[in-house]
């Protein structure tokens, strides 16, 4: 402990002996000589999502530079074209780095979220693969199943009983069996009426949290590894709980390739098995990453769905025209659900507001100019922020604030048919963009869609607000959540 304070003191020291502050902008968060803005940082490290959108909004060209101690600097961007240059234009330069790899390593190893170069391209082409249209209407299959088999009973129950239920914590619940599923045909069953006590989950949740912590802290983590205590103690034992079933799900598949042969199997795990790819550790990363993937994000985009069309009521009877317009069935088509273009505008919308990675960073490689002359030296992190693009009046007019899926739709002269209107994809960066565009982008609409027109068809949802002003709070490791989860009852839908 003595050693630790020591080490602390010579940190702090050691920040003094940097200068480093040049704010060009009135606003720009307070820079001190000497300690950059880590006093600021620092204060804003809870609201770190809020702060550093504040900043951006604050900045003339929707681009701030915090100062960091040590003279390393942090950009972070709201400007499309600067957006469209590290995500496309120079993408070369821009990559994951080596700091990102070192500390995203004991959770994610060589997943695909973790590597560059030749290692990447390898393993986005089997996500390809996995994502074509054919294995879609596979996957929408297993959405249905799970719906009709396990959330609408759930629901169903919460109804009659009139009982509170986190939502939040449902829907999480049914993305991560769903996700385990559809791309290793294994069933963890977490979203059974019983609500286990899932430790799985709970390891997930603080893995992720860990990990991201090393990047917001300057507490030596490495040493408090070395050490093996306090929050990277727990990370190590996380980690392994989430080895061991990753390793049960690959021996299992392995077992069964062996047994009955891959044609039939469409599963990630499989193609990539079959296609003969056996190291175990890389296989495990495999299922970690995609884990991560399909876990976290539909279920907090479609948990602040809810939210906002109950505080919405007119967006709501939107939705539940055109769901009524659809065939009362317990299994669609495809093409039925692709179709359903008000809801796809509504979530859209949704997460212009609540972008499920509200931000997304970069190393920069070697030097370099942004196009709005911000200057980046090799090795300097460069983030974009999607939650303070999708809250800014610069890019989306004076009604930013207001929840309108209309935005996102136009009307055909004549025909009067609505169409849905794809927006620039750098100044909507929700799902990244460019070559490294989130690659179960339809898969997750699918999803969302489905599962949106199967709770609502039946129910309506209704939050628990606490007294008045019960607003949800917002908090973000990695994705945006509510914090404490999102109280519901459900009622059964008058017809
Ligand atoms: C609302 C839902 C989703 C959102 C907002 C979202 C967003 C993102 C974002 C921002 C990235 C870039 C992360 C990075 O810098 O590495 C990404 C990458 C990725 N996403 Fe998604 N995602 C969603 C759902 C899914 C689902 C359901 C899957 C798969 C089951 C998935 C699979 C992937 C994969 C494989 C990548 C890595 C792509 C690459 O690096 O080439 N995503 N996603
Ligand atoms: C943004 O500007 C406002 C008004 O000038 C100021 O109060 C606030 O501290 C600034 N926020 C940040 C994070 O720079
Ligand atoms: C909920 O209702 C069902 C029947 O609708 C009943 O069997 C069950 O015991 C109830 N559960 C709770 C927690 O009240
Ligand atoms: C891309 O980045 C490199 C540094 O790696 C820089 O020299 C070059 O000018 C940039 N290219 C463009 C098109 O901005």
């Amino acid at each position: 402990m003595i050693e630790l304070m020591l080490f602390f003191c010579f940190i702090l020291s050691s920040l003094f002996i940097f200068f480093n502050s040049n704010s060009n902008t009135k606003s720009s968060p307070k820079s001190y000589p000497l300690i950059g803005n880590y006093l600021s940082i620092s204060a804003n490290r809870h609201r770190f999502i809020q702060w550093t959108s504040d900043a951006v909004h604050n900045s003339s060209t929707l681009t701030v530079v915090l100062r960091l101690p040590f003279g390393s600097n942090h950009v972070i961007t709201g400007n499309p074209t600067v957006v469209q240059h590290i995500l496309k234009t120079n993408f070369s330069t821009y990559q994951k780095g080596p700091i990102s790899h070192t500390i995203l390593f004991d959770f994610f190893g060589q997943g695909i979220f973790n590597v560059d170069g030749d290692a990447w391209k390898m393993q986005r082409q089997f996500y390809n693969h996995v994502f074509s249209a054919k294995s879609l209407r596979h996957f929408l299959h297993v959405v249905e199943t799970e719906l009709n088999e396990r959330l609408i009973p759930i629901l169903t129950v919460a109804a009659a009983n009139n009982t509170v239920i986190d939502l939040q914590d449902v829907l999480q619940r049914f993305a991560f069996d769903n996700i385990c599923q559809i791309a290793f045909e294994y069933d963890p069953t977490c979203l059974i009426p019983s609500m286990p006590h899932a430790s799985l989950a709970v390891a997930f949740e603080d893995a992720i949290r860990i990990t991201i912590e090393r990047f917001r802290t300057i507490t030596p983590w490495k040493i408090k590894k070395f050490l093996n205590i306090g929050s990277e103690k727990r990370l190590k034992e996380a980690v392994s709980e989430i080895r061991d079933l990753a390793t049960k799900i690959v021996n299992q598949r392995k077992q069964e390739l062996e047994t009955v042969g891959s044609d039939k199997s469409v599963d990630l795990l499989s193609g990539i098995i079959s296609a003969g790819d056996t190291d175990d550790r890389f296989l495990m990363d495999i299922v970690i990453s995609f884990i991560f993937a399909g876990r976290d994000t539909t279920s907090a985009a479609l948990t602040w769905f809810f939210w906002l069309i109950y505080k919405n009521p007119r967006v709501e009877s939107e939705i539940m025209c055109e769901i009524n317009r659809k065939p009362n069935s317990d299994t669609l088509v495809y093409d039925e659900v692709k179709e359903m273009v008000y809801t796809h505008a509504s979530i859209c919308e949704t997460m212009r507001l609540y972008p499920s990675v509200p931000i997304d960073g970069k190393t920069a490689m070697a030097d370099d100019v942004l196009p709005d002359g911000t200057v980046v030296k090799k090795g300097m992190m460069v983030s974009y922020h999607p939650y303070a693009m999708g809250r800014s009046e610069k890019l989306w007019g004076g009604d930013w604030s207001e929840f309108r899926p209309e935005r996102w739709l136009e009307k055909d002269e004549g025909t009067e048919t609505v169409r849905f209107t794809v927006r620039d994809a750098y100044t909507y960066p929700v799902f990244q963009a460019g070559p490294r565009i989130c690659s179960g982008k339809d898969m997750a609409f699918l999803q969302m869609k489905r599962v949106v027109m199967g709770i609502l068809r039946r129910f309506v949802v209704v939050p628990v607000v606490d007294g008045g002003g019960g607003e949800p709070v917002f908090v973000a490791d990695l994705t945006s959540k509510m914090k404490g989860g999102f109280p519901v009852k459900i009622k059964e839908r008058k017809k």
